[in-house]
């Protein structure tokens, strides 16, 4: 017998079934106002839809993702493209019923078919099983997931043959809603199980007379019910779960629910967050215990931070590695770098991507760095720009040096070896190796190589003229107009 996935949902029921997952992508998100897709707008750090396909792989009885695109088709497909799912195109978006009506030949070799709305991206894979499970249970033909919201506007609302049956007569949309209707709490999720052969045998009754001129696949509640075919509601105590993102101000409380979420879990792993609700934490993001982070913090992207670190405040850091026991100060910006254990960047230092700060390393205020290594124990303190350098261990940076890296055409590389100490404001145009334990003079230009332990000095050199302010002083006072 195949191994059940550790990560993947168990399924009793469903076992002998053949169960394919569709999630309804292809609509435009009119409701946002927006000229990208709606299943593409992130929250909680990646696509809406990325995350109603990440539950959906969760879920074992599943044999096959479908993705149903339609507006915008391409650049959903891109988007996705390495979560494996199948898609299917819905080339003009006519509506649910219709995402599902395109989905025919995709979906016939299946027995159930699980429908996920692709706009809300809380679902879970235990969630999803369960509806399936329930489904196969009730030996229903079609079974919705439903949930009692406090307030439920905006959702089709779920007419029950009686208050305690399961079984469902219709689901009334908003707009076609009775006073009466309205009232009711209850709602259509906008997940769904089916039998495959009674959709695909009962789909052709849906009509699209309704406020839309849509096929909904809502009304095959009524339709089923009117061929006497059982539909049941699993309403799920899990209502935050459903919730949609129809517009901006659902989107931005589905991303703030993510985020505490993240924040909660990373504190329940012994990551002291103060102020998270004020934090941005995206969902792959690791990082060890007793590591402080402290109040506006952003950690984007794959970043890990290591344990015993501390994240000041104002810091955004996005796909960055940060090992153990690393002080970030407030105020840096991060991206794609490497930090080592017991390394100090900041405040205001800005890691472009390439950075490779090496252990016990300082990199100071207003410092930024570009492809470039830092060895172990060097420290660029103050004021600095280092890009496209390979610095060796023990080197001191002073303030203001910079690498001038770039000609108008080419990036050149500049070395430093171990040891080596280079003055404040030194310009050191590359390419250009400075020898190990080598001195550049403070406020040197320097061209050519510079051999070890050597001495470059690269300015003008001083001259002083005695007294010549106090005669300039004096003549100038000569020139002055008399006053009066
Ligand atoms: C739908 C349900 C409503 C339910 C709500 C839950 C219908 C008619 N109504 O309303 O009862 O309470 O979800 O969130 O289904 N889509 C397509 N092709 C289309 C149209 C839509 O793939 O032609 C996709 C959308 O991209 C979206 C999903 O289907 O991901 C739901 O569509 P949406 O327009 O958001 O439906 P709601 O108005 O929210
Ligand atoms: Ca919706």
């Amino acid at each position: 017998m195949a191994k059940t996935p550790e990560n993947k949902h168990k399924s009793s029921t469903t076992a002998s079934q053949r169960v394919a997952i569709a999630i309804m992508a292809a609509g435009k998100g009119t409701r946002l106002k927006s000229k990208h897709p709606k299943v593409l707008h992130e929250v909680g750090g990646k696509p809406i839809l990325a995350h109603v396909i990440a539950a959906a792989k969760k879920v074992v009885a599943a044999q096959d993702i479908f993705a149903i695109i339609g507006h915008e088709a391409d650049r959903v497909r891109a988007a996705v493209a390495d979560c494996g799912v199948q898609f299917v195109l819905q080339a003009d978006q006519r509506g649910t019923g219709h995402a599902l009506m395109v989905a025919r030949e995709a979906l016939s070799p299946y027995d159930q078919v699980i429908v996920l709305s692709g706009d809300a991206p809380l679902i879970t894979a235990e969630t999803i099983q369960g509806l399936s499970d329930f489904h196969a249970a009730q030996k229903a033909t079609m079974t919705l997931l439903s949930a009692e919201l406090q307030d439920p506007s905006g959702y089709g609302r779920v007419i029950r043959k009686s208050a305690k049956s399961p079984e469902v007569r219709a689901i009334v949309e908003e707009k076609a809603a009775s006073a009466q209707q309205k009232k009711i709490r209850e709602i259509n999720s906008g997940f769904y199980a089916f039998s495959v052969g009674e959709l695909y045998a009962h789909i052709g009754d849906l009509t699209t007379q309704n406020a839309h001129g849509e096929y909904y696949l809502t009304d095959m509640a009524g339709v089923f019910h009117r061929a006497r075919k059982k539909v049941v509601a699993m309403k799920t105590p899990q209502a935050g779960e459903v919730l949609g993102s129809n517009t901006r101000a659902e989107m931005v409380d589905l991303d703030a629910r993510l985020r505490m979420a993240k924040c909660l879990q990373l504190m329940n792993d012994g990551v002291t967050i103060f102020y998270p609700a004020t934090c941005v934490i995206d969902s792959d993001v690791e990082v060890a215990p007793d590591t402080v982070i402290e109040p506006f913090v952003q950690l984007l992207g794959k970043t890990k931070v290591g344990g015993d670190c501390r994240i000041r405040s104002y810091c955004v850091i996005k796909n960055t590695e940060i090992a153990d026991g690393v002080m970030v100060l407030p105020g840096c910006v991060m991206d794609d770098s490497r930090i080592g254990k017991g390394a100090t960047v900041g405040p205001f230092s800005r890691l472009r991507p390439g950075s490779d700060i090496g252990e016990g390393a300082h990199v100071g205020n207003f410092v930024e760095t570009k492809k470039m290594k830092l060895g172990k124990g060097s420290k660029a303190n103050h004021l600095t720009y280092l890009g496209d350098a390979e610095i060796g261990e023990g080197v001191n940076v002073g303030a203001g040096t910079i690498t001038c890296n770039y000609d108008g055409v080419h990036k050149h590389k500049t070395v430093i070896e171990d040891g080596v100490f280079v003055g404040s404001d030194a310009t050191l145009v590359a390419p250009l190796t400075i020898g190990k334990g080598a001195y550049v003079a403070a406020g040197s230009c320097i061209t050519d190589d510079v051999p070890a332990d050597s001495l470059a000095l690269g300015r003008a050199r001083q001259t002083i003229k005695e007294g010549w302010a106090r005669e300039k002083r004096g003549a100038q006072a000569a020139q002055k107009p008399k006053q009066g």
